[in-house]
């Protein structure tokens, strides 16, 4: 008789290696070559994304921020008096202070929602600690899903938080899921979301292809995260960072360029690239005002205020669901 084999489920450290490994094999496999760039974010990429927000090019967290100071009230005013605040994908919740301090404390519950629990759990800790007696229900989950939130009691609107222009990274398919989710789960209330709007080219080159070269880090961390987490093995200067406006999709692309002939090695399969190949590792999407209105329309939004910079760069955007 055989022995029984008895296997464990995989952590959850296990199960992301996995899925990495399996989406970075089949972005390999076919042309053109493209991955989602969730990968860019394990700690090395979370902490240059931290440094990228800084950077004087980068101008869209700056301008968030200031557009938050300025309204924050009058955004708040749209939400109601009694909200549960949900902030779709938390990071270090550094802007949702800013609405916060507009709202009555014993008002409002707040669930962040963020896939990465001990992240969401450290900045709910900070969170807490700066603000007693919040009513604070952080919820690990990936929120491109269906996940259960917590039940509103009558007389609470619930509000959807979502600002960096995140959804500027998602796919075309991608966004139209992700509202109307978020319109179902929002029904009733509403969602103030982020949004990077369309401008000279030369402003978006700049963000993306910054001086220092944090960006261009940034996205050769994808790589060095496949070589630290899946063994991949690929000549050490073989890619550089490319980004540029693509006009016909509104977007920023960002790929990782072969500057010659090289082959990746990577699960005992190796991949060749030819010299000037890329591989596509993010889009990041602009958006005009009435663009995203309409887009948020079908899926179930009534437009409502809308505040922006003013050089027009950025917006927040409210929408009634
Ligand atoms: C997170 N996201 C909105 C950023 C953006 O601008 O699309 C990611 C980023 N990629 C390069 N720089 C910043």
């Amino acid at each position: 008789m055989n022995p029984t084999l008895v296997s464990s489920p995989p952590s959850p450290a296990q199960a992301a290696r996995q899925a990495f490994a399996a989406d970075l094999q089949r972005a390999l496999a076919r042309r053109p070559r493209a991955i989602s760039p969730k990968y860019f974010y394990d700690e090395a990429g979370s902490r240059l994304f931290e440094q990228i927000c800084e950077l004087p090019e980068y101008y869209p967290t700056r301008t968030e921020l200031a557009l938050l100071r300025a309204h924050a009230p009058d955004m708040a005013a749209q939400f109601g008096p009694r909200v549960q605040l949900v902030e779709y994908g938390a990071g270090a919740l550094r802007k949702v202070r800013l609405l916060l301090d507009a709202l009555p404390r014993e008002r409002v519950q707040f669930v962040p929602l963020d896939i990465s629990g001990p992240h969401l759990l450290a900045a709910s800790a900070a969170l807490a600690a700066d603000y007693p007696g919040l009513a604070l229900q952080p919820l690990v989950a990936d929120f491109t899903r269906p996940h259960m939130l917590p039940a509103v009691p009558p007389g609470v609107r619930r509000v959807g938080f979502f600002p960096g222009s995140s959804i500027g990274n998602f796919t075309p398919d991608e966004a139209d899921a992700f509202l109307r989710l978020a319109a179902r789960e929002l029904a009733g209330g509403g969602l103030l979301i982020g949004l990077d709007l369309v401008k000279d080219p030369a402003v978006l080159h700049a963000a993306y292809n910054d001086a220092a070269g944090v960006t261009a880090a940034f996205n050769l961390n994808l790589l060095a995260h496949a070589r630290r987490e899946l063994g991949a093995e690929f000549p050490p200067d073989g890619f550089v960072h490319l980004a540029f406006y693509n006009p016909a999709y509104q977007r920023i692309e960002m790929h990782l360029r072969a500057c010659r002939a090289l082959e990746m090695q990577l699960g005992g399969e190796r991949y060749a690239f030819d010299e000037g190949e890329t591989l596509h590792t993010e889009n990041s999407h602009k958006y005009t005002v009435a663009g995203f209105q309409a887009q948020a329309a079908r899926a179930g939004f009534r437009p409502g205020r809308v505040w922006t910079d003013a050089r027009s760069w950025f917006a927040l955007m409210w929408l009634e669901a």
